[in-house]
């Protein structure tokens, strides 16, 4: 356990080394456009306090931040102090003074009623084993009118890639299995409407969030640089061998130098919920 009572051991499946950190600095840009309109959707704008849920290393505060303005303020918080010390340093180096972070869980989030103007969390209810605690958490921080934008995966094993190739597709399920093990849920963008509205959040809006990658192109290396982290993790699991691991390896190279070659990226929502 650290100081704050987070359990160390609590870091995310993903991991939170230095190649995860830059895959997420890439994986933000290659989905920045998404995230704006999420922002834009739930009405985040200057001035505005909002909560960055499960901020990772922080791409998204920054982003929050120049959103909000000198008025305004992020509160970014995450379980992992890695990934926080990144933050802290790059606030520092880049001195910000609109971003405030905190080690916290965010199942347990304590923050007084109608502190936060809005919230916003990607990829983050995926891996946590009680999202309706998060939600709950949110629902009483937001004040009313205040919204809660969240982006996550609502069928991972729908990501599609053609030509269909059986080395890709084991790996596939093999991630969405790995996220049930670790107690997360690959497919909870489905049952976002319906925690939302047991904590007393309107759901104004569910937007579907789907692309095309093809070869290329900065979006056909978004499940590269994925995999190239994660096939490790995979293997050490059990969940895939080491042969199915260099398959998919051998099979990925093979779609990557065909032109016809493309994937649907797996079904993600885009979800708005508003405190009445
Ligand atoms: C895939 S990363 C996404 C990071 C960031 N939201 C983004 O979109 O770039 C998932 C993040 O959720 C954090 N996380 C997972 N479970 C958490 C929990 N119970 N409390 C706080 N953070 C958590 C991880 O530490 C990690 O930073």
């Amino acid at each position: 356990m650290s100081e704050t009572g987070v359990n160390d051991e609590h870091e995310y499946i993903l991991g939170t080394h230095g190649e995860e950190l830059r895959r997420l600095g890439f994986q933000h840009q290659v989905w920045a456009e998404q995230t704006s309109r999420a922002w834009s959707d739930a009405g985040f704008g200057p001035g505005d306090r909002l909560l960055d849920v499960g901020c990772g290393p922080g791409y998204a505060a920054f982003d929050l931040a120049n959103l909000v303005g000198a008025a305004g303020e992020v509160l970014a918080i995450d379980v992992s102090q890695r990934f926080l010390d990144h933050l802290h340093a790059q606030i520092r180096a880049r001195e910000i003074s609109n971003i405030r972070c905190a080690l916290t869980d965010v199942e347990r989030l304590e923050l007084p009623t109608g502190s936060v103007d809005g919230a916003f969390a990607r990829w983050v209810l995926c891996f946590t084993p009680d999202p309706e605690a998060v939600i709950a958490g949110v629902a009483h921080a937001l004040r009313p009118g205040g919204c809660f934008a969240v982006l996550d995966y609502c069928h991972y094993e729908a990501f599609t890639v053609a030509p269909r190739s059986q080395a890709i597709d084991r790996v596939i399920r093999a991630t969405a299995e790995s996220f049930r093990i670790r107690g997360g849920n690959p497919d909870i963008g489905r049952e976002l409407p319906t925690l939302m509205a047991r904590c007393g959040l309107e759901v104004q809006e569910i937007r579907p969030v789907v692309r095309v990658g093809r070869p290329g192109t900065a979006l056909w290396r978004w499940p590269e640089s994925f995999f190239a982290n994660y096939l490790p993790t995979l293997v050490e699991m059990q969940l895939i061998t080491d042969a199915e691991a260099s398959a998919f390896q051998a099979q990925w190279k093979t779609h990557s130098e065909e032109a016809a070659a493309f994937f649907l990226t797996p079904p993600m929502v885009q979800v708005v919920g508003v405190k009445r």
